[in-house]
């Protein structure tokens, strides 16, 4: 089987690409700039920017399945997303996958009205569709390290709420299984971590790679957002992470369903062994 995945210059796009060359598939890596992407054999690299549905029809030539990874220009991406989908259509593309956000129809997560928009166009493509719903990336958490390392302090406005996240190879690895495994048409998988986590185990695992003390200061919204404004942040930054935080504290991102590990044949990876990894590489 040939199949394409798009957004292969970024960290999800590489890792799913690495993902379906291990399981012997013909990989076909789309990207805006083809220079940005790491040539590897068995990998063909085309381009095509979201934006250009000719260029996407003609880089999808030849293809049996895409893996549409969202794009990251909110506002602009459900016609991007739109844009591969028709594309897919009128290259003949037989399946594909997008992947999307934690009960993206239902939810009241701040990020979810366009993954929920793409998911309705693409139920309605007339493609044979799946969809993998990834839960939050624990590479999230490592830009974070440097400031704590200095501060010890975890400010956040997420209360006791869990995050039920997965490594990005884990959940890219997800994505390429739902896409060349035993297909479900119509298949709304809820991918995410095997533990669900809150910010003071967060904390706890901070402290366990930084070899310090590290302790979760919870904290309201509204002083989330003074201080990140008062520490130079945009306040339209500090508003969306606040929303972000809420969304975490009212269960958004909390659930474990046990559907990843199943499909990859392996626990996922925890939270605090990204974090070692990434403190040990530094
Ligand atoms: N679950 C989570 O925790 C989480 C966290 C962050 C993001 N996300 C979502 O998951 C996606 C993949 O995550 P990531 O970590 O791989 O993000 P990333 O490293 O920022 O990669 C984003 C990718 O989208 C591509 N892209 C953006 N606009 C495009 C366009 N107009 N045409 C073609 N390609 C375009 C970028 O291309 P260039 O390399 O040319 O810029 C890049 O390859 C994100 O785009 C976002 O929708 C999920």
């Amino acid at each position: 089987m040939t199949i394409a995945i798009t957004a292969a210059s970024g960290h999800f796009g590489a890792l799913a690409v690495e993902a379906a060359v291990r399981s012997g598939q013909e990989v076909v890596a789309i990207a805006r700039d083809p220079g940005r992407v790491a040539g590897r054999p068995g990998v063909e690299v085309r381009g095509a920017d979201y934006d250009d549905p000719a260029a996407m029809t003609a880089a999808l030539a030849g293809v049996t399945g895409v893996l549409l990874v969202s794009g990251n220009q909110p506002g602009k991406r459900v016609q991007q997303h739109r844009n591969v989908i028709d594309a897919a259509r009128a290259a003949g593309v037989a399946r594909i996958v997008y992947t999307s956000a934690p009960r993206a129809a239902t939810t009241s997560l701040v990020l979810a009205p366009d993954h929920k928009a793409t998911e309705e166009y693409l139920a309605a493509s007339g493609l044979a569709w799946s969809v993998a719903r990834n839960n939050w990336y624990n590479e999230n958490y490592l830009q974070r390290l440097p400031e704590l390392a200095q501060s010890g302090v975890l400010v956040a406005a997420a209360g006791s709420g869990r995050v039920a996240s997965a490594s990005r190879a884990d959940l890219a690895a997800g994505a390429v299984e739902a896409l060349t495994g035993a297909w479900r048409d119509g298949a709304i998988r809820e991918f995410g971590g095997d533990v669900a986590w809150d910010h003071y185990e967060l904390a706890a695992a901070y402290a366990e790679v930084l070899g310090r003390p590290v302790a979760y200061e919870p904290v309201e919204p509204s002083i989330l957002v003074a201080g990140m404004v008062a520490g130079g942040v945009p306040r339209g930054t500090a508003e969306f992470v606040a929303a972000m935080d809420v969304d975490i504290a009212q269960g958004a991102l909390a659930e474990v369903t046990g559907e990843l590990s199943a499909l990859i044949g392996r626990p996922t990876t925890p939270l605090v062994e990204t974090l070692r990894a990434a403190t040990a590489a530094a």
